[in-house]
């Protein structure tokens, strides 16, 4: 009797271990196939362009399949060789392929994309983005790749394209790949693939250790369940404050500006003082972004830079003889309940752009240093001693100038001028 049941008793255990297991293997299997997705997202897109065990040949493996395209092309072609705006998709791929240095041009393999990225980038790269080069092709009917690089105007365009001439076909080819980068747009910046891969690989390891604490029972010690589970709730809770905080703050917010324009070549190596450009941030409540007046009084001399060529100066020109502002893009911005006031900060606080900003003048592109909260407000408030007796501004404090006479008080900090209510900031 004993001995059957104990026969039973396992049979049934082996029968239904098939169910969780099975289960298990079911979850496993989804869990990466999220976790490959997520970090597919991070990769850029053009690495499928970029398979160099490809085989190039004038002829692709995939014509079969694009002749019904290639044919009305092909009658065409009897009239006009090259018409612009007319591009098969095999015209695309083989255009993309010469830009990206997988096909030779007639004059030799050129990876245009090396310079020209086709992605977009964290540091600041001075060379035009192949997508902005599409941009003005796209607007202006006249402009043409082939003149560009046959008859070089520039002495950057001499030195970066020297031997690189091209041909009308394959200008044709380039201007095809042109209509699919601006299909494409200029795509996001993925911030955090790392912290992506940390998040779902350790909510992966937490489902693992769960199934196994209740279902499949393999590690007979808990307190590796018990550790993975501890550090795994520690580190998602930690990412959750995170991204809670950050929440409609943007403290690193760097954004990629419509030109190039550096505040390290400006500001530091030109010596131009901020409030030549920033004039308004001594006497109104915002600090101004410079007008195209402004930068034209240099750059109708100044037509090239070092390291940008022409191609983001002549941006400026471009505006100016449109009459159409540049449109920056704000990096620091409080929310609408808040209010500030540059004058009161530069002119009466006489403080330095740089308490507030970080240090401009070493950056090419503009980060928020400070997170603007109103605790990053109220401890300047609390701590900073403002310069109470030669600034007129200040005269009309005549309570706190006579406490000061009798000894009351040693200094005056910006929370007792009024730094501290509720009503100064808030409407
Ligand atoms: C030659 C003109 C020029 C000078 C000089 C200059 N700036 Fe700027 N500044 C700009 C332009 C143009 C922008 C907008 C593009 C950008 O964000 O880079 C800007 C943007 C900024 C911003 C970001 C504003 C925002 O929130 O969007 C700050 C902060 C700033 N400047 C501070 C300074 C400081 C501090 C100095 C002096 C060390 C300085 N600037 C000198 C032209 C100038
Ligand atoms: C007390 C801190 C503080 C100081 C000092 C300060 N700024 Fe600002 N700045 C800010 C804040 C906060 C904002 C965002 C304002 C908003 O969104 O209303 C800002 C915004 C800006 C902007 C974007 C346009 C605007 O007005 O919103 C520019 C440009 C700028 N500051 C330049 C300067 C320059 C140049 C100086 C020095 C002359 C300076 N700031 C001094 C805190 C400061
Ligand atoms: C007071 C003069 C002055 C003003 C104002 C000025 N710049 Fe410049 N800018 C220069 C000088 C000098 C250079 C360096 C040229 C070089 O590289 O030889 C330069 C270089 C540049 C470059 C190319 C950088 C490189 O090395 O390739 C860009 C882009 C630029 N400025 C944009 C602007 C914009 C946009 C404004 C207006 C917001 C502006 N500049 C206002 C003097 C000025
Ligand atoms: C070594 C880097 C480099 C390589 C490689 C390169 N370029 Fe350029 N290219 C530049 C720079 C820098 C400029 C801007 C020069 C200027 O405006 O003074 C430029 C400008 C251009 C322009 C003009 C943009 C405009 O409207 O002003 C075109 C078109 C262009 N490149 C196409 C190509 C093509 C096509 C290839 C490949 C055959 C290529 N480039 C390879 C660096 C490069
Ligand atoms: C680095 C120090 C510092 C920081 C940061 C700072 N302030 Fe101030 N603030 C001052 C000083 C100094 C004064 C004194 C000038 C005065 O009272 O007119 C002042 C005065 C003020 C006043 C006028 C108070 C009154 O009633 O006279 C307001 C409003 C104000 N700040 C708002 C802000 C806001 C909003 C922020 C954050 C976005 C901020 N400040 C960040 C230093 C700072
Ligand atoms: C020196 C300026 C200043 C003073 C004084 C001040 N605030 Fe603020 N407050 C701010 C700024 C700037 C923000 C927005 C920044 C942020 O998101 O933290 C803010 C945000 C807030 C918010 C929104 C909270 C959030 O996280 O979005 C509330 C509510 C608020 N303040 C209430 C008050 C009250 C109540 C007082 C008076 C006791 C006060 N504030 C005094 C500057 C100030």
């Amino acid at each position: 009797m004993k001995k059957n049941q104990q026969i039973s008793g396992k049979t049934w255990l082996k029968s239904t271990k098939l169910l969780p297991l099975s289960a298990f293997l079911a979850m496993v299997t989804i869990m990466l196939f999220t976790l490959n997705s997520v970090l597919a997202t991070d990769q850029p897109e053009t690495d499928e362009v970029m398979d160099t065990t490809e085989v190039i040949t004038d002829e692709p493996a995939e014509q079969t399949e694009q002749q019904e395209e290639a044919q009305p092309e092909e009658a065409a072609e009897e009239v006009s060789p090259y018409v612009r705006g007319e591009y098969t998709t095999q015209q695309i791929r083989r255009g993309e392929r010469l830009f990206h240095g997988l096909a030779p041009f007639g004059s030799g393999l050129h990876d245009c994309a090396s310079c020209h990225y086709t992605q977009p980038q964290k540091e600041i790269n001075w060379n035009p983005a192949a997508i902005e080069m599409a941009r003005l092709w796209e607007q202006d009917p006249g402009y043409s790749i082939m003149d560009i690089m046959n008859n070089p105007v520039s002495m950057r365009l001499m030195e970066d394209h020297a031997g690189m001439t091209i041909t009308a076909e394959e200008q044709h080819l380039l201007e095809a790949y042109y209509t699919q980068l601006l299909e494409k747009g200029p795509g996001e910046l993925k911030a955090y693939p790392i912290r992506a891969a940390i998040f779902w690989g350790l909510g992966f390891l937490m489902l693992l250790a769960i199934v196994d604490l209740i279902i499949t029972r393999k590690i007979p010690f808990k307190g590796v369940h018990i550790f993975i589970l501890f550090i795994g709730i520690a580190v998602h809770g930690q990412f959750a404050m995170a991204e809670a905080q950050r929440l409609g703050r943007t403290q690193d917010y760097a954004p990629d500006q419509p030109i190039k324009f550096s505040h390290l070549i400006h500001a530091e190596e030109n010596e131009i003082d901020c409030q030549y450009c920033h004039f308004t941030a001594d006497f109104s409540a915002t600090a101004n972004f410079p007008s195209n007046n402004v930068c034209m009084n240099c750059h109708n001399v100044v037509r090239t830079g070092t390291l940008s060529g022409a191609f983001e100066i002549n941006k400026i020109h471009r505006a100016a003889d449109n009459d159409e502002p540049i449109e920056w893009i704000r990096v620091h911005k409080l929310p609408d309940h808040s209010f500030f006031s540059h004058a009161q900060h530069v002119n009466a606080g006489k403080l330095d752009c740089a308490e507030c900003h970080g240090q401009v003048e070493t950056m090419h592109i503009v980060r928020q240093v400070e997170d603007l909260s109103m605790g990053w407000c109220l401890t300047c408030h609390r701590e900073h001693e403002v310069d109470f007796f030669d600034n007129p501004y200040f005269q009309i404090y005549e309570r706190l100038h006579e406490k000061i006479k009798n000894g009351e008080i040693n200094g005056v900090t910006a929370a007792e001028l009024g730094g501290e209510d509720c009503m100064s900031c808030h409407y």
